[in-house]
């Protein structure tokens, strides 16, 4: 059994996440066949990453070899060592900024926020990539319209974002076949991903790197802490999510782990009847505030439940996109407000 032949095998090995085999992906460092034993060994240094691999390589190899060892050296990939939240590391030294768009809720409207934060610092002429870092529900890429494209690679074996409105996407949602198709993943395995989206994204130099949280305040978000030196995080929230802890979880994961708190959104804050354009506080008012004084953090404004901002976004066209002023203005003096905070503006 030679080496070409086992290589041949190898091509339908695929790297978990990405649309690429391990063999164009440079993860083979050596392959020792002898008889009727083979060695393996895999530049790697994820674990989780391993045992995928580990498991589709004797998959493909168990009827031709009585031995398969395939080993992985966490040594070869020295970036890949983990960095702490009192001194993270910078695996995006491409951006000036990074901007991490978080709350402790699922669905209080984190991408929504995000799409239109990144198509308005674009607006105004900053350079902005926007990682969707939610692997497990990725609905970015329907968002800004980007839903049916292709994950592609560059010459340099860089990955290709997606491009709309002016920003650069990165999103699970690229990489896999269909937008729906379920990731069954360990948490590690989904960090290794999202640092993969990190480096070897041909992002080229940015302004700002916007980086849509998954909900809740679990791995990936300190992760994300350890990782990069984050400039600001803005905590979504709806007036609902006000009376529960899941803001104080995020306020103070953030604060416990020092990163720099940007400021509070109030998402869905008052309802806009679409026939009368009359405002309904359904939720009462006044949250935002006193979370905002409660923890002295900027509220940086507040966006209405509207019909258009749920439909445009629906149809790929972020509100800050669309020429409805008034819609529009709830995300630009969001974003001026926390540039204003960043000390940007
Ligand atoms: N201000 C708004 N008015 C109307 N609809 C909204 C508004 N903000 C968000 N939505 C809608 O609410 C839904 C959830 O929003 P979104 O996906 O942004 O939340 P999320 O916090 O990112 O959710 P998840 O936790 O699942 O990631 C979407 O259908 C979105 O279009
Ligand atoms: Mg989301």
């Amino acid at each position: 059994m030679n080496k070409r032949f086992i290589e041949k095998r190898l091509n339908s090995v695929i790297y978990p996440g990405l649309d690429k085999d391990i063999m164009t992906l440079k993860t083979v460092k050596k392959i020792e066949p002898n008889g009727n034993k083979v060695r393996i060994e895999l530049a790697i240094s994820n674990e989780s990453v391993f045992e995928t691999i580990e498991s589709q390589i004797i998959d493909v190899l168990n009827k031709d070899f009585e031995h398969i060892d395939v080993s992985f050296n966490p040594k070869l990939k020295p970036s890949l060592n983990y960095g702490n939240t009192a001194k993270p590391n910078n695996r995006a030294s491409y951006a000036k900024y990074i901007i991490a768009v978080t709350s402790g809720k699922g669905g209080v409207g984190k991408s929504t926020v995000s799409v239109n934060l990144s198509v308005a610092l674009a607006q105004l002429g900053y350079k902005v990539g926007l990682l969707d870092a939610d692997v497990y529900g990725p609905n970015t890429p329907r968002m800004i319209g980007v839903n049916e494209e292709k994950l592609e690679w560059n010459d340099e074996n860089k990955m290709v974002p997606s491009e709309n409105f002016g920003i650069k996407l990165m999103s699970v949602g690229l990489t896999t076949p269909s937008s729906d198709t379920p990731l069954v993943w360990r948490s590690s395995v989904a960090v290794s991903a999202l640092i993969q989206f990190l480096e070897d994204v041909a992002w080229g130099e940015l302004d700002f790197l916007v980086i849509d949280m998954p909900p809740g305040t679990g791995d990936i978000q300190l992760t994300m802490a350890q990782e990069l030196p984050i400039s600001a995080s803005v905590i979504v929230t709806t007036p609902q999510a006000i009376s529960t802890d899941d803001v104080s979880r995020a306020v103070m994961m953030f604060k416990d782990i020092g990163v720099p708190i940007g400021g509070i959104v109030e998402n869905m804050s008052f309802f806009i009847a679409p026939d009368t354009g009359a405002a309904y506080e359904i939720f009462g008012s006044g949250g935002g505030e006193m979370i905002a004084n409660r923890y002295n953090i900027p509220l940086l404004g507040k966006i209405p439940l509207t019909m258009s901002i749920r439909q445009t976004s629906d149809e790929g066209r972020p509100a800050v996109a669309t020429d409805d002023a008034i819609q529009k203005e709830y995300y630009l003096s969001i974003t001026r407000n926390l540039l204003v905070q960043m000390g940007i503006l």
